[in-house]
Order: structure tokens, then sequence, then C-alpha cells
């Protein structure tokens, strides 16, 4: 097993691609604390890992508010006794808005969950895995930050700001043998989409993700097991000599969809 006696915190793994990485951590061993804001969601993906007989916990918190990320900290600290990964995973689309709509209310909202709640999650949880010689610290950004689909500015901007973030932590994190990266999703089929689809029937919602497959060089959209093999990728030690990358997991994105065969 590849996560063997490892101690992972998954921040929004209540759901998508975090549950998705939640569950697999589990299954290679790994104690995972699930740190979300849907409690009953993050309460039935704890249960899902102990009755496959693994180590899970729900915690109730708020990526974006100190105190509890704080707190969520110490609680996996006084159950497990150490931390060893650490998936700044919770994060949320924003609507597209153009520039001189946008108001400073939301610009801060999606600023704050997108790219503030990975530094308040790095504060508390840096400190041990320095003491410990050891770490796996994985950010989720996004292809958006580097070839936006729509105008989404302030998440388009967070996610690229999770980039720079993961780079100086890299460097910064590197004498004490803590791994830094970011993974890059393309569209991924998750709740993430709800407010785009959720009034549509479930044939036209099979539609909507077949014809945003369609720009995605590998001809599909992803799913959340495709995020939690790059994730244990680089929470294992298969990714020991990496560190610093911004990795996309995005079916060949930002490359375009290549033109029909001509033979
Ligand atoms: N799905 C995609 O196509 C896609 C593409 C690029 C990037 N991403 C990024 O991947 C990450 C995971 O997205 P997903 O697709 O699994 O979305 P999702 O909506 O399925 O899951 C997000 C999780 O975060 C939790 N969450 C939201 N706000 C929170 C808060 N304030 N505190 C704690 N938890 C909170 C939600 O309850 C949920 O469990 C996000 O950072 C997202 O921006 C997703």
């Amino acid at each position: 097993m590849l996560l063997e006696g490892k101690v992972a915190i998954i921040t929004g793994g209540a759901k998508g691609m975090g549950r998705g990485m939640a569950v697999r951590f589990a299954a290679e061993g790994c104690a995972v604390a699930i740190a979300d804001i849907a409690m009953k969601e993050a309460e039935e993906a704890a249960a899902e890992i102990k009755k496959k007989g693994g180590k899970g916990l729900a915690i109730k918190c708020d990526v974006t508010n100190i105190k509890q990320v704080g707190e969520t900290v110490d609680t996996v600290i006084k159950k497990f006794g150490k931390i060893d990964i650490l998936v700044n995973n919770a994060g949320a689309i924003a609507a597209h808005t153009p520039i001189e709509d946008l108001t400073e209310e939301a610009w801060d909202k999606v600023l704050a969950l997108n790219l503030k709640s990975d530094f308040l999650f790095c504060k508390f949880v840096v400190p041990y895995m320095k003491k410990q010689k050891s770490g796996k610290i994985i950010n989720l950004s996004s292809i958006g930050a580097i070839q936006p689909p729509a105008h989404e500015i302030h998440y388009n901007t967070a996610k690229a700001g999770v980039i720079g973030f993961t780079t100086d932590l890299a460097n910064a994190l590197a004498p004490f043998n803590i791994n830094v990266n970011c993974m890059l999703p393309g569209p991924i089929r998750t709740n993430f989409y709800d407010a785009r689809v959720s009034a549509m029937t479930e044939e036209e919602q099979d539609a909507f993700f077949k014809r945003l497959g369609k720009k995605v060089p590998l001809g599909r959209v992803g799913t959340p097991e495709d995020m939690a093999g790059a994730a244990l990728f680089l929470a294992s030690g298969l990714s020991d000599y990496i560190t610093g990358v911004a990795l996309p997991v995005s079916g060949g994105l930002p490359l375009l969809p290549p033109p029909p065969p001509t033979t």
C-alpha cells in the first residue's frame, strides 16, 4: 500500500474530487481527516472509509475561518498524532461577471475560499511537517489559471495565485524534505457544476458533459477517480523527487483537441 501509516487532511473531502481522494488514500492505508462545511456528506464519506476497514474522520470546518482551521489541525493531531499529507482541495467556481460589475465583496469571498484557505491550512500544518522533516502538500489550482475557459476573473486569479503560492512554499520548505505541488484540473464531473446543470434532466446533463468533453484533447471530461490517481502519486513516495510543480490533470488541456484524422 502506497500510504501505509500516513495521516492526511483533505479539505472539501465531503464531495467531488476531494471525496474521491479521501476514499482512494484510505484504501492505500492512510488515515484521512475530511475538513468540510458539508457535514452530512463528510460523515457519509468517513463512514464509507470505515466500512471498508479504513480510518476516516469528518470535521466541520469553514476553510476561510482561521479559528476553525487552527482547531481542525489540533483535532487531527489529537486524534492521529501527526499530519503527513495536506490536500488543499476545498473551492468553488464563481459566476461569470464582467469586471465592471464585480463587487468587492464577491472578489474577497472567492479569493478567500480558493486562495487564502491554502495559506491558512499551511500556516498551521507546516510547523508539524517541519518538526518531522517530511510532508506532502497538494494544492488545487485549475487549468483556468493558465487558459481561462470563461470570464471568471476572481476565480481564475485565485487559482493563478495558488500556482505562485505553491512555487514559493516549495522552495522555502525544500530544506525540510516537504514537497509542495499543485494540480490543475480540467473539467471534472463533480458538484462543482451544480449551479450550471441542476435545472437540467439527467439526459441533458450527460449531453452537457459530452459537449464539454469534446473541448478536451482526450475527448472526455474527467472523473474524481482521475484526480485521485494523480493526487495519490503526489502524496506518495513515488513523487519524492518532485516539488514546485503545477501539474495539469486535464485530459491534455491547455492543448487544443487534435483535428479529425484525414485518412
Ligand atoms: N470540477 C472541476 O471541473 C474543477 C476544475 C478545476 C478546478 N477545480 C477545483 O478542484 C477543487 C475541488 O472541486 P470539486 O470539483 O471537487 O468541487 P465540489 O463542489 O464537488 O466539491 C467541493 C467541496 O468543497 C467544500 N467546500 C466549499 N466551500 C467550503 C468551505 N468554505 N469550507 C470547507 N469546505 C468547503 C464543499 O462542501 C465540497 O465538499 C476546487 O478547488 C475547485 O476549484 C475543479
